[in-house]
């Protein structure tokens, strides 16, 4: 790599050489063992000569930052003693806003653990890696890459074709591709709507409790955030504040507690949204994969007006380290989301885009979808089982038919005995997420755990280790 040196506006030039090499050194800018550039090359590099790189290189070997081996070239010293590496760690005169002091690093939350139970984590072992690597590899080819320029920020047009066909099938939406923004997952979609619609100081809603990362994304965006109460028809749209301009909801599978949003409740929420001219974005993060139930339709179905954007996710259905995800939106947003979306990152990875666009045009993703969708089933079926069998005097499994978790609420336990329990159980391995996480006051106690990570063949021992916790607690 070319090491930067400046010497405009400089006399002594070796002299300058010197320093500025020193100084890559002693910051670790240039590492120990590494080469120095040829002495020739730095020369015409910088327009010198090269008996003046040469001097400057003399004197860093002389002092000990580099050694000379001859006919190979010139490397930084290994072992420099400690006075030759001054850090100097710049002083922290700078500081963030306040709002970013509560944001948690997330990498922690997900260190490997024995019986994994935290809920939103699909399966990465049956991943269907060899299709994918093929897939992917083929998008490094000249023409599908693209010309070098810079793509479309709605999104590769294959994939936003094969995205409106895939909610069309799948959740009975109309969508034409033109509707539809590739987006970073829900969260960058999320962004993005509410940049498009939301001055700072505006009211939104959510449910509470409800997804952290989306409320935390809502008050770093300088919004008034509100929780929304839930019942077991879902979001409560009575108990929506006033002057609230957009409603953030998850009317498949409510996160985290997991009951589908009530016919009734739909029809209330979008006459909500006529009556106060607010919007309202439909998270359908996991709907895929449902066990039973009769479907509902999705609000962007029902809307008439043009008042709900749909949002959909990958993260679930594949892999979430992808990073990729979807919004379908009314024509009037059509432009500005588009134009948001540049602003932020100009678009999405495009071999990523155009290797999901192939992975569903050739069936793969409905293939694994089918797949993962069985197995999940018979986990969701083996933990509900041995809640209402084996916990029924701690816990009322929480009914619902989608997803990747399930909510179970505490007869008894009270919000603190059931973090303590949490914690216990994490000590012996076991990880799964009291629902005090999820709320902005803590008030129904209970538990969350998700299925897709753990191995069938570990649930029920799992699950023992966890009523042990319980009945430990008293
Ligand atoms: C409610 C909810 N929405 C969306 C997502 C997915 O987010 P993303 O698409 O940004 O990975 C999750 C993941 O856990 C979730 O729980």
């Amino acid at each position: 790599m070319d090491v930067h040196i400046s010497l405009i506006g400089r006399h002594d030039l070796a002299g300058e050489i010197y320093r500025q090499l020193r100084a890559a050194i002693i910051d670790d800018r240039i590492r120990e063992g590494d080469a120095l550039p040829a002495t020739r090359e730095l020369a015409t590099r910088l327009s010198v000569s090269r008996t003046t790189v040469m001097v400057a290189y003399d004197r860093l070997v002389g002092e000990g930052f580099a050694s000379a081996r001859v006919g190979s070239g010139t490397f930084v010293s290994r072992n420099l003693r400690p006075g030759q590496r001054p850090r100097h760690a710049p002083r922290a005169v700078l500081r963030a806003r306040r709002i970013w002091e509560n944001v948690p690093d997330p990498t922690g939350m997900w260190a490997a653990v024995e019986y994994d139970f935290r809920p939103g984590i699909p399966d990465a072992r049956l991943f269907p890696y060899e299709a994918w690597r093929r897939l992917m590899s083929r998008q490094f080819r000249r023409p599908e890459v693209g010309s070098g320029a810079y793509g479309d920020p709605a999104g590769h047009a294959g994939l936003r074709e094969a995205i409106a066909q895939h909610v069309g099938v799948s959740r009975g939406i109309r969508a034409e591709p033109g509707d539809v923004v590739v987006t970073n997952g829900t969260q960058q979609a999320v962004d993005l709507i509410a940049r498009v619609l939301l001055a700072p100081g505006s009211r939104v809603a959510m449910e509470d409790p409800g997804y952290g990362p989306i409320r935390r994304l809502f008050i770093s965006l300088g919004l008034v955030v509100a929780g929304v109460p839930l019942d077991d028809e879902g979001l409560i749209v009575d108990a929506i504040p006033p002057q609230t301009s957009l409603v953030y909801v998850s009317p498949s599978h409510q996160f985290p507690l997991g009951m589908s949003m009530s016919l009734r409740r739909r029809m209330a929420l979008l006459a909500w949204a006529n009556r106060t001219g607010g919007a309202i974005i439909e998270d359908d993060y996991d709907s895929e994969f449902r066990y039973g139930g009769r479907p509902l339709e999705p609000l962007h179905q029902l809307d008439i007006d043009g008042r709900v954007v749909y949002v959909g996710s990958f993260s679930k259905t594949m892999l979430p380290t992808l990073r990729l995800g979807f919004l379908v939106a009314p024509p009037s947003l059509h432009a500005p989301l588009v134009a948001a979306k540049f602003l932020a990152d100009w678009h999405s990875p495009l071999a990523v885009q155009a290797a999901m666009a192939r992975f569903i045009a050739d069936g793969l993703f409905a293939r694994h979808v089918r797949r993962m969708r069985t197995i999940y089933e018979g986990r969701h079926a083996q933990i509900t089982d041995i809640l209402t069998r084996t916990f029924a005097d701690h816990l009322r499994v929480v009914p619902s038919f989608v997803g990747l978790h399930l909510a179970a609420l505490a007869r008894e336990a009270t919000v603190d005995r059931v973090d303590e329990i949490v914690r216990r159980s994490s000590t012996m391995g076991v990880a799964c997420l009291p629902l005090s996480t999820f709320a902005s006051v803590p008030s129904r106690s209970g538990l969350i755990l998700g299925y897709g990570a753990i191995n069938d063949l570990q649930i029920a021992d799992g699950l023992a280790l966890l009523r042990d916790c319980f009945d430990a607690a008293g």
